[in-house]
C-alpha cells in the first residue's frame, strides 16, 4: 500500500512532467509534435500514455523494486519524455536515452535539467547520448554493458526490425524489447513476441505494448488489457 506521501509525490511529479513536455512541444512551433529526423520520424508519445505504460511494466514485474536488475535503454528518446517518466517512477534504475537528432537531443537535455531543478528526477541517473542506438560503438563510448540491459524501450518509427536484430545479437537472453504502438501488434522475425498489453491514459485511444525477448523465463506471457490510468495493474504503483 503506497503511503499518502508517495501518492502526493507521484501526483506532483506527473503534473511537473506534463508541464515540462507541454512546453517542450509548444517550443517546436508545430501544430502536431511530429517531424522527420535524419534516422526516422519524431512523434511524441503523450506523457500520460508513457505513465500508463510504465505502470504496466511495473505491474508485470519488468520494472520497479521486484523487477530484474539492469539498466533501461530508451531507444530514440526524442525530447526525453520516456527517460524522464522512467526516472520519476523507478528512481533507482539507470536509464540511457539515445537520440541522433541534434535538436531533439538538446531539447531532451534541457527538459531533464528542468525536471531536476523541479525536484522531479535525479538527472544523475539518466544519461542522454547523441548517438545511434544500433551501433555498438555508441555503447562502448558510453561505458554501457549491453548484457546488463533489462529493458529496451522504443516507439517504432521504421527502425524496429534493425533494433530487434541488434537486441537479439548484442543484449542478454533476458533483455526485453518493449515496443509501444498505436493499435497494432508487430510481429518481428528477429525476436519472438512473448506478451502483449493494451495501455491507455483513460481518455484517448488504446495503445499496444508488445514485449519481445529471446528467453521465455520470468515474463508474464498472458496478454492483457491494462486498465486506464488510475487503475494500475496489481503490483504497480497505485496512484
Ligand atoms: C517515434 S520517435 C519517439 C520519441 C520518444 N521516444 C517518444 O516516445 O516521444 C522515434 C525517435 O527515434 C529517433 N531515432 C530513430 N532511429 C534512431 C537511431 N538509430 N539512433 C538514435 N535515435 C534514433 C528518431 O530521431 C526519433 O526522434
Amino acid at each position: 500500500m503506497p503511503s499518502v506521501y508517495s501518492i502526493l509525490r507521484r501526483r506532483s511529479a506527473a503534473a511537473k512532467l506534463a508541464r515540462v513536455f507541454e512546453r517542450s512541444e509548444a517550443s517546436t512551433g508545430r501544430a502536431l509534435p511530429i517531424r522527420k529526423t535524419g534516422r526516422g520520424i519524431w512523434a511524441a508519445t503523450p506523457v500520460r500514455v508513457i505513465e500508463a505504460t510504465v505502470k504496466t511494466l511495473h505491474g508485470i514485474g519488468l520494472l520497479g523494486d521486484g523487477g530484474p536488475p539492469g539498466h533501461v535503454i530508451d531507444a530514440g528518446t526524442g525530447d526525453g519524455r520516456v527517460s524522464a517518466v522512467l526516472a520519476a517512477w523507478d528512481p533507482s534504475r539507470v536509464v540511457y536515452g539515445f537520440e541522433t537528432d541534434t535538436a531533439l537531443y538538446a531539447q531532451a537535455v534541457a527538459n531533464l535539467h528542468a525536471l531536476e531543478a523541479d525536484g522531479c528526477i535525479d538527472a544523475a541517473q539518466v544519461h542522454l547520448l547523441e548517438a545511434d542506438y544500433c551501433d555498438v560503438r555508441s555503447y562502448e563510448r558510453g561505458g554501457i554493458v549491453l548484457s546488463q540491459t533489462a529493458v529496451v524501450f522504443n516507439y517504432p518509427d521504421g527502425n524496429e526490425r534493425q533494433l530487434a536484430r541488434f537486441v537479439a545479437q548484442h543484449c542478454g537472453p533476458q533483455t526485453t524489447l518493449c515496443l509501444l504502438t498505436h493499435n497494432r501488434t508487430l510481429e518481428l522475425d528477429e525476436l519472438p513476441r512473448r506478451a502483449c498489453h493494451d495501455v491507455s491514459d483513460g481518455t484517448g485511444p488504446r495503445w499496444r505494448l508488445s514485449l519481445y525477448r529471446r528467453s521465455t523465463g520470468g515474463i508474464n506471457t498472458t496478454s492483457s488489457s491494462a486498465p486506464a490510468s488510475g487503475g494500475a495493474p496489481s503490483g504497480a504503483p497505485s496512484d
